[in-house]
């Protein structure tokens, strides 16, 4: 590869999320370990409340104007219905509302998606502890870590071409990674208040 291909992939605005979020997300992983998902039913259905209301937030964000225009497949996307089953087969109703989405537009929003949807490709370790430790599946209790029917790779590829065709400029790719981080730390701030979460 030259040095100008590599500049030219280094811009797209995938590479850019990937790198600029990097540090946030190895701050998920510090949480999610320090959250201990895993270590009791109660625990998990505290989790699975906090993955219902991200995902209520991400669906909100694909009605904003200009969203579908740009993630086509968004049909296929979120996974609120599964985390609202799981709850169900958890024995929690969720009493909340989210309110997060009401003040984010594009093209931040994208970001908050990029989030969601990245988080789908971790969600394969977190859905195997979850058989493991818990017998937890894709039919009972973690409907929402199991893949999209497509196959995680496949959705999530589409997903990044999507993002690098979008043809956004310097500033427009600046405020999508804001929104990626105020996602992170969104979810983050979740994850530290399990408990409270109701
Ligand atoms: C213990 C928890 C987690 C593990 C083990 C994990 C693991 C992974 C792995 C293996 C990938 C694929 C990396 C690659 O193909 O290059 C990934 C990607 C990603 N994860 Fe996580 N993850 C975790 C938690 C989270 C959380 C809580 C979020 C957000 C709420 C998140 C957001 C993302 C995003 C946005 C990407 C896409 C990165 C990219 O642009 O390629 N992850 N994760």
């Amino acid at each position: 590869m030259n040095a100008a291909t590599e500049q030219m992939i280094a811009n797209q605005l995938s590479q850019r999320l990937k790198h600029e979020t990097a540090t946030e997300h190895e701050r998920m992983h510090k949480l999610m370990a320090e959250a201990a998902v895993f270590s009791s039913k109660e625990r998990y259905t505290q989790f699975t409340l906090s993955q219902y209301y991200f995902q209520k937030e991400i669906e909100h964000l694909f009605e904003k104007q200009g969203v579908a225009e740009l993630i086509p497949d968004l049909g296929i996307r979120g996974r609120s219905q599964q985390a609202l089953a799981d709850l169900q087969d958890l024995g929690l109703q969720p009493k909340g509302e989210p309110l997060q989405s009401k003040n984010i537009e594009m093209p931040e929003a994208l970001g908050w998606i990029y989030v969601s949807e990245g988080s789908t490709l971790g969600a394969a370790f977190l859905f195997k502890e979850a058989q493991k430790r818990l017998g937890f599946s894709e039919t009972f209790a973690a409907r929402n870590l199991a893949a999209y029917p497509e196959g995680r790779a496949k959705v999530w590829k589409r997903f990044v071409q999507a993002l690098d065709e979008a043809g956004f400029d310097q500033s427009q790719q600046d405020r999508v990674i804001q929104g990626a981080l105020d996602a992170f730390g969104y979810f983050g701030h979740a994850l530290n208040r399990l408990d409270e979460m109701h």
